[in-house]
């Protein structure tokens, strides 16, 4: 293993979000700035983590680049563009409604904090697929609605006879995974993950992050992937923002940042966590061989 900071995939790095200097504000009695002059270039295909503890605004964050912020939150500044792999950029906060509407799902996906229960509960999964398909594509025939829903569920995992399931008949693990199937529906080209593994448990936790990396690679979509488990993000990451009361106070290639993080924070979250294995992303990266990185080399 070199010591080389890995390079974002590709042989050179190409935008698919750029957010500028974007703060969000809640306009309660004592407004609280939720997040504060965000700078942040996520790269094609690239797994970009954001950590950072309970309360910094990684939610705020997520929700503001989609749109789906609700007062009392406020955009106050900041520009948010989506480069299109047409080569058009649309710059995300002047779109109108529908327009806004089309985009997500189709450009940009999100797979929200407890999303597992997020499923509606009186719906099939096949009624919940085909609802958000035929939203997008009008036109689209029973049979390409059953095909198209079919492979969503075996690329995560989930038996496809678990179509006619009700979310209720479906383990909190299983029901993860059909809201990544919903997310990745349309190919999108950004799916934002917010604490997506969170409340399950650790070997189920271990197979989906192994399967997002996975469909990561076959599929090509760019990940933003928050949680507060920076040792998780350290493991699949190619690059990391750390997350501070609003700011983001540090943000490298994951590698570097293990080795070297400035921010004092960042340090703090690194030197917080007891290392069993003593290597960094040996478990998920490398398909469970350990890497030559160990501790005593940092
Ligand atoms: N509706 C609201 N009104 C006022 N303040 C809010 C509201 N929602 C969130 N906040 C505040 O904004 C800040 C950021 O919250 P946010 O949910 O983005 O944090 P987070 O990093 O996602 O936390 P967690 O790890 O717990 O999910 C917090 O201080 C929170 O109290
Ligand atoms: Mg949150």
């Amino acid at each position: 293993m070199t010591d080389a900071i890995p390079e974002p995939r590709g042989a050179e790095a190409r935008p698919v979000l750029t957010v500028e200097d974007l703060t969000v504000v809640y306009e309660v009695d004592e407004p609280v700035t939720a997040v504060r002059g965000a700078d942040l270039v996520l790269h094609r295909g690239e797994i970009l983590g954001l950590a950072g503890e309970s309360g910094c605004g990684k939610t705020t964050l997520a929700y503001a680049v989609n749109r789906l912020h609700r007062p009392p939150a406020r955009i106050a500044s900041g520009r948010i563009t989506f480069h299109d792999r047409s080569g058009d950029d649309i710059d995300i906060l002047a779109l109108e409604d529908a327009e806004l509407r089309a985009f997500r799902w189709e450009k940009l996906s999100m797979v929200f904090q407890g999303a597992m229960n997020a499923l509606n509960p009186v719906a099939t999964v096949r009624a919940q697929l085909r609802d958000t398909l035929l939203a997008h594509r009008p036109g689209m025939s029973k049979g390409a609605i059953r095909a198209r829903s079919r492979e969503v569920l075996e690329r995560v995992g989930v038996d496809p006879a678990r179509l006619g399931s009700y979310p209720h008949e479906l383990s909190g693990g299983m029901r993860q995974r059909v809201m990544i199937a919903m997310a990745m529906l349309l190919e999108p080209q950004i799916m934002v993950m917010d604490e997506p593994t969170t409340a399950l448990d650790v070997v189920v936790q271990r197979d989906i992050l192994r399967e997002i990396v996975r469909l990561r690679d076959e599929l090509d979509f760019a990940v933003v992937f928050i949680t507060h488990d920076l040792p998780l993000l350290l493991e699949i990451s190619d690059r990391i923002a750390v997350m501070l009361e609003g700011e983001i106070v540090e943000f490298e290639a994951a590698d570097r940042l293990y080795r070297e993080a400035r921010h004092p924070y960042t340090r703090r979250l690194l030197g917080s966590f007891p290392s069993l294995s003593g290597t960094r992303g040996a478990f998920i990266r490398d398909g469970g061989e350990p890497s030559e990185t160990t501790e005593e080399q940092v």
